[in-house]
């Protein structure tokens, strides 16, 4: 661990600057290889490596992205890392010049229910598309994804889901570390792309802050905090991430994995985290819920159809600048962008209220106009 724990010094490409504080959330900005990224950020997930309905040449001005999320296993299966590699990575093939975050493939193939057996080698699946057996190691995550060139890529980790107790929540933990070590031993281009680890520790806060004190030793780029929003109660998920956050280095970026209601956007951010994603993008009812002055706007709702004033009048959101409610409700079933675009005021208005001193305000009226009854 010596070894591990001094051969990670050197620079890495990232610089993580706070602009602005309220409390201990942060208002910043993360620069990587491909540029700038704001935070609190909410990526979009690109899973076959383009978004849904949108061309990449128009995806970083049509929702003002930084930052876009794919996924390992799905690049892995098709289009294959060979062609990624021979194309210079997933950059130019997809004619994408902003950032882009990669996950490391084990999570999707437990919760895509294609696993076949897990140990501590790595993990065994099938594939979704003609049933071929794989292998996934922490060695070869690394080499995926740095064939895929991502600016930040996620160590491979041994995720239970939230609700899980016993021994198997510890084992899990102590694996993501040993994990993590052969990550970092395996990654090839420390000097233009950063490995991030990714805490486990259920709702345990004791494993938790072992966890985090483990993975801080590492000195990595930046820390994300997984295995969170499944099925667990609020009060868990909210503890847990606080846990995580008061350990975590308040000098390097935190994303919390795989959340997108409005309430967890808001709450984490509070607590420290800058950065998140939604791979599930479930459509119910609070997930098209944009926060303003006046009220929740419930998107979905048909009294939007007709509205061609902004979510908020006042919002100086990349949303509210360019978009309508009509817009917004009409293309709600349509596709990923609409949710990304109110994901995008949610986040973007708590930031701007950071840099202007009015968060506290803000975050007020969030939650008494979030939990408010529908009139
Ligand atoms: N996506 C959502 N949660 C997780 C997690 O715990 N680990 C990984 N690798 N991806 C996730
Ligand atoms: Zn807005």
């Amino acid at each position: 661990n010596q070894q591990i724990e001094s051969q990670n010094n050197q620079q890495p490409p990232l610089m993580f600057k706070v602009l602005k504080r309220f409390n201990r959330c942060r208002a910043a900005v993360v620069t990587l290889p491909h540029g700038d990224v704001r935070t609190p950020v909410y990526m979009p997930v690109g899973t076959k490596g383009a978004m849904k309905g949108l061309l990449s040449e128009n995806m970083a001005e049509l929702i003002d992205c930084d930052i876009m999320l794919s996924n390992t296993y799905h690049l892995f299966l098709k289009p294959g890392e060979d062609i990624m590699e021979q194309m210079g990575g997933l950059h130019k093939f997809m004619g994408w010049n902003r950032n882009i975050l990669t996950d490391s493939g084990g999570f999707q193939i437990v919760s895509l229910g294609e696993l076949n057996s897990l140990d501590e080698n790595g993990v065994s699946f099938k594939s979704h598309i003609d049933g071929k057996e794989f292998l996934l190691t922490p060695e070869r995550s690394m080499e995926i994804q740095n064939k895929i060139g991502s600016d930040i890529m996620m160590a491979l980790d041994d995720v239970v889901t939230p609700t899980t107790s016993g021994p198997r929540v510890m084992e899990a933990m102590e694996r993501s570390v040993r994990w993590l070590d052969r990550c970092i031993q395996a990654h090839k281009n420390p000097d233009r792309q950063n490995l991030f680890g990714i805490i486990q520790g259920g709702v345990d806060d004791e494993l938790r802050k072992i966890c985090c004190e483990m993975m801080t030793k590492r000195n990595l780029p930046g820390y994300a905090i997984g295995g969170l929003a499944g099925g667990e109660d609020k009060e868990d998920f909210w503890r847990t991430v606080k846990v995580c956050t008061d350990l975590l280095p308040d000098d390097k970026p935190r994303y919390v994995m795989g959340i997108g209601y409005a309430e967890d956007l808001m709450v984490c951010s509070l607590l420290g985290a800058d950065m998140f994603d939604c791979v599930f993008a479930t459509r119910t009812a609070r997930f098209g819920s944009a926060f303003s002055k006046y009220g929740m706007i419930k998107l979905r709702k048909n009294e939007y159809a007709d509205d061609f004033g902004p979510i908020s009048e006042e919002c100086q959101c990349y949303t509210c600048q360019n978009y309508t409610r009509s817009y917004l409700q009409k293309t709600f079933r349509a596709d990923q962008s609409c949710l990304h675009l109110i994901s995008l005021h949610n986040v973007q208005g708590l930031r701007n209220s950071v840099l202007n001193d009015t968060a506290e305000q803000y975050a007020r009226d969030f939650f008494i106009n979030y939990y408010r009854d529908d009139k």
